[in-house]
């Protein structure tokens, strides 16, 4: 199923897809199999993928419509509906930001844009190194922490924009503290 997928794409599109993509699409060919031929279950296979994977890659989307027996835009179409699926690989630094009405009225608006500005993405974009993606959510349960931000598992309180450049730094910083212990170790 992937091989025929692959020689069906052009040269440009299949150069976009990575060996990382490309060991997700591999291992979606093997899942899909064990899936009913019923295009009721195509939201059940979406979250299936997306929570083994953590997105959806837009060339998933054709075998699953493949495999159901569907068309790419009904599956492209559902899944563009529901804003719990998203398209790009999660970054290794997920950033969520809460715009449930709590986090609304305190001004999670503008930590979003804060996050947009300071990371060069918009919402649902990932960076290009991977480092970062960004989304917003609803309510995370934690209202009394308003504007609230998920940063991987960590909930970051009363977020402000100076405090998403903290954020940020913090990040930056153990990053660059794991490089130098992985140098020193090399050495
Ligand atoms: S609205 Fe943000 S935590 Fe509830």
């Amino acid at each position: 199923m992937l091989n025929k997928l692959l020689a069906s794409l052009d040269e440009s599109e299949r150069a976009a897809v990575d060996d990382e993509e490309y060991a997700v699409l591999k291992a979606v060919a093997a899942e899909l199999p064990s899936v009913k031929r019923d295009v009721l279950e195509l939201i059940p296979t979406l979250q299936l993928i997306q929570t083994k994977h953590g997105y959806l890659p837009r060339l998933a989307l054709r075998m699953v419509a493949d495999h159901l027996g569907t068309t790419v835009s009904k599956v492209y179409g559902i899944a563009t509906f529901y804003n719990q699926f998203r398209f790009n690989p999660p970054g290794r630094n997920p950033i969520k930001v809460c715009l449930g009405t709590a986090c609304h009225v305190k001004g999670g608006e503008i930590i979003l844009e804060n996050f947009e500005r300071r990371l060069g993405i918009k919402e649902n974009e990932t960076s290009e190194d991977r480092e970062y993606s960004l989304e917003r959510v609803a309510c995370i349960g934690c209202c009394a922490l308003a504007p609230a931000v998920v940063v991987g598992e960590k909930v970051e309180a009363y977020v402000t924009p100076s405090k998403v450049e903290g954020i940020i730094t913090e990040i930056e910083v153990r990053k660059e503290m794991a490089a130098r212990e992985q140098k020193k170790d090399e050495e």
